[in-house]
């Protein structure tokens, strides 16, 4: 449904968000980061740069990490979204979270919850990365604190533990 309101395109948009169902009336220039942070409160998503540089609101959308501050509403419109808070449950962190809780790849925490779903989406293609890919995988998400040594060890511990298993 499409509406006017104060001159602005206002439009609906049906996304499933962590599981869960959502349906909401939004102006068509606002951003997904937007929708998820201030609407639906889940402020796990950060805002750094606000122009897709910084890789602090990424999400995963139909699987694929994606900038949040890059996805217009309508363009969000019938997704499938997972963000930082659609991992683990109240009783168990995400192996992915566990990990970098482990190998000290946690530090003032800003772009954790981006490049966890970023780690998240190149494991879910690559389950056995070397570490270049590893690397590249996290390229598009800046970290400021860790030297990036350490999240790409948290990585790389999560791939060879899902091998172990799986072997
Ligand atoms: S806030 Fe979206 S990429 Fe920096
Ligand atoms: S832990 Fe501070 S920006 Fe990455």
């Amino acid at each position: 449904m499409e509406d006017e309101i104060l001159g602005e395109e206002v439009v609906e948009v049906s996304m499933e968000v962590n599981g869960e169902s959502v349906v909401l009336q939004t102006r068509s220039n606002r951003t997904l980061l937007s929708i998820l942070r201030e609407d639906l409160h889940l402020t796990g998503v950060k805002e750094g740069c606000g122009i897709g540089e910084c890789g602090a609101c990424t999400v995963l959308m139909n699987g694929k990490a994606v900038n949040a501050c890059m996805v217009l509403a309508p363009k969000a419109d019938g997704a499938v979204i997972t963000t930082i808070e659609g991992l683990g449950d109240d009783k168990h962190l995400h192996p992915l979270q566990q990990a970098f809780i482990e190998h000290g790849a946690v530090q003032c925490g800003f772009c954790t919850p981006g490049m966890i779903l970023s780690a998240k989406a190149l494991l879910d293609k690559n389950p056995n990365p070397t570490r270049l890919e590893i690397r590249e995988g996290i390229s598009g998400n800046l970290c400021r604190c860790t030297g990036y040594q350490q999240i790409v060890d948290a990585i790389e511990a999560v791939a060879n533990r899902r091998q172990e298993e799986g072997s």
